[in-house]
């Protein structure tokens, strides 16, 4: 009789690929465009893209003319310069600025394969906070997309997010600062609490924070992302049963949102951007704010708000929300508000 052990089934492994390294398909966009178009149907942004939020309305607001002088303050994936671009038409000039040293070249390239060239637009490695040092004298119109890009998310190499695991790096810029497993090392549990409640309004902070510090002192590493989502668990650990799963995967959305606030100095450079405006817009001059919470949408809305009140800007507008059918499409964009201002 033959041996009747059963054979094991070979596991199923999906029809889409599963890791970042995997998405060879959706990195080549060009190349697999009914892929990306399946993905996107689903309401998810493919891997390496980031899909522009409230293009329609930005574009509305700015009424771009030809010849204007504009600043992309966050460039990321090129997406709003791509359409700034399209309007200009290949007049005046878009000046764009972006931290992330490994996403900038690739969006050059996307840009020039679009048909544009350097007479049509100039990329800057800068902190949008130093946008006085492109040495352009007045804008037509500045646009800034707070935060983080999807290809910095969806890169577990870089840290932003609990869903991979990789190194707790979280730094926009991987070549400037300190990474966020660092940085931790060197906060007491005050400290992090503080920075949980002021950049997340973390419910947890407490718990977190000392479960962070104790960490440590029992000579135990916090260097993944995977290590601190642990962590973060642990804290939350006494939690009834019926609300943990919930609490924890909500708690590490505000914990790594609070770091990476922290290890970018965020609200520093938002704080020094916004106080440069006006210093810098045209008369009738147009900036346009997406932010993506309530502590950077808070910023915006003081600033805008002081220099109507002083005269600076004409007019203010918003908060607007993206469409009901863009966030359908979008999740990503569910949190978005935008800020208008024109200058007197
Ligand atoms: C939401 S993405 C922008 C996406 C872009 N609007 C598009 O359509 O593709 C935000 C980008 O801003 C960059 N960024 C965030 N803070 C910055 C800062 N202080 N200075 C310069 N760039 C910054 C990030 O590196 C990221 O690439």
């Amino acid at each position: 009789m033959e041996n009747s052990k059963p054979q094991r089934r070979v596991r199923y492994k999906g029809k889409y690929p599963k890791k970042f390294e995997e998405k060879y398909k959706e990195l080549e966009p060009e190349k697999y465009q009914d892929i990306i178009n399946h993905v996107i149907s689903k309401g998810n942004t493919p891997a390496g893209m980031h899909r522009s939020i409230m293009v329609d309305e930005i574009l509305s607001f700015f009424d771009i003319q030809p010849n204007q002088i504009g600043l992309d303050a966050t460039l990321g994936f090129g997406g709003h310069s791509k359409e700034i671009l399209t309007k200009l038409n290949h007049t005046g000039h878009l000046h764009a600025t972006d931290l992330d040293t490994i996403e900038l070249p690739k969006t050059e390239k996307r840009l020039l394969d679009s048909g544009f060239t350097q007479n049509d637009f100039t990329l800057h490695n800068l902190n949008f906070k130093d946008f006085d040092l492109i040495g352009e004298q007045k804008y037509d119109f500045i646009l800034a997309d707070l935060g983080v890009s999807s290809m910095q998310i969806d890169d577990p190499m870089r840290g932003f997010t609990f869903k991979f695991d990789g190194p707790l790096d979280l730094r926009m810029n991987p070549n400037l600062g300190i990474p966020a497993n660092f940085r931790l090392r060197n906060l007491s549990a005050l400290e992090i609490e503080g920075m949980l409640v002021e950049n997340a309004d973390e419910t947890y902070a407490k718990e977190i924070a000392q479960a962070i510090v104790k960490e440590f002192s029992q000579g135990k590493t916090i260097d993944t992302t995977k290590a601190l989502q642990k962590v973060i668990a642990s804290a939350l650990d006494r939690l009834p049963k019926t609300i943990k799963e919930d609490a924890i995967k909500k708690a590490s959305q505000r914990t790594f949102q609070a770091l990476r606030i922290d290890v970018n100095n965020e609200f520093e450079s938002l704080y020094e951007f916004l106080e440069k405006i006006p210093l810098y817009l045209n008369k009738g001059g147009k900036v346009a704010i997406l932010s993506f919470h309530s502590g950077e949408d808070r910023l915006v809305k003081k600033s805008f708000k002081q220099f109507l009140n002083d005269g600076i800007y004409q007019e203010i507008s918003g908060p607007l929300s993206p469409s009901g059918d863009e966030v359908f499409t979008n999740s990503r964009a569910k949190s978005a508000k935008l800020r208008c201002a024109i200058k007197s």
